[in-house]
């Protein structure tokens, strides 16, 4: 087995939340301890569903993708919002399908699939008015299924549709001192050399939720390389929101 699918099944096991609890709050690291409870879960499924509909103008009969769409919380709250307009959410854990199954069931408005995780190979090309994945980037540990995905995205959106995304950022100024290590280490980033999206999962490497930090250079470079425009970067908590564009 290569180590790009050894990677994925051990994420794979790592998703497949078997404790019901844990499930509902659908396994996000932040949510633990006091934070634990259903209203800080919907502040902010509300926060994410916000900012994914900001400047959106879907038409009444879009078709959506969400990927890594979890126990299927966002699909959930925008279908309330956005009547008519078709949802598919995929993720690589039976077990959050199974419960997003059970939450919203399935119909000609809403459908569950299993991807592999690293492609969309399941729908054609230009099928989707919006596509989006939060948190879920935050917890790839290597930069080549990232791109993968975004390549994917590109090909499956109609053109002039929308991709929003989130990943762990890395803010250089707070992360080096200014000594001339700290003065160093940004020049090694700044100019490429030290990059996040080259590296590759190892398998002395746990999976865990801490996925790969990106600088914005290095947002930037993702983007462009899937061919996407990228028209918005928002920084909040050490992620980065950002909005892209098929032409
Ligand atoms: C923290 S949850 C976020 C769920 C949802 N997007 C939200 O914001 O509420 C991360 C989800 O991403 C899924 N996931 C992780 N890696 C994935 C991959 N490579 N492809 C598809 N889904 C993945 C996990 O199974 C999990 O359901």
């Amino acid at each position: 087995m290569g180590i790009h699918s050894s990677y994925l099944r051990q994420c794979k096991e790592f998703w497949e939340v078997e404790d019901p609890e844990e499930r509902m709050f659908n396994r996000v690291d932040v949510l633990s301890g006091a934070n634990r409870t259903g209203a800080k879960f919907r502040e902010r499924l509300l926060k994410r569903t916000e900012w994914l509909l900001e400047r959106n103008d879907l038409a009444e009969d879009a078709y959506v993708l969400e990927i890594g769409c979890g126990i299927g919380a966002i699909i959930e709250e925008m279908t309330k919002r956005l009547p008519g307009v078709r949802f598919c959410g995929v993720d690589i854990a039976s077990k959050m399908l199974e419960e997003a199954k059970k939450r919203l069931g399935e119909s000609n408005r809403v459908s569950f699939r299993i991807v592999e995780g690293d492609n969309l190979s399941a729908f054609a090309n230009e099928s989707f008015d919006f596509v989006f994945a939060c948190y879920v980037f935050n917890h790839i540990h290597d930069a080549s299924i990232v791109k993968n995905y975004l390549r994917e995205v590109e090909r499956v959106l109609k053109r002039g549709a929308m991709f929003r995304f989130s990943v762990r950022y890395r803010n250089l100024e707070t992360t080096f001192a200014n000594s001339i290590g700290g003065r160093v280490a940004k020049l090694l980033f700044r100019s490429g050399i030290l990059s996040s999206y080259r590296a590759r999962w190892r398998p002395s490497i746990p999976v865990d939720f801490n996925g790969l930090i990106y600088t914005l250079n290095e947002i930037e470079r993702l983007v462009c390389m899937s061919r996407l425009i990228l028209t918005d970067i928002r920084l909040d908590s050490g992620s980065a929101f950002i909005t892209a564009l098929k032409t």
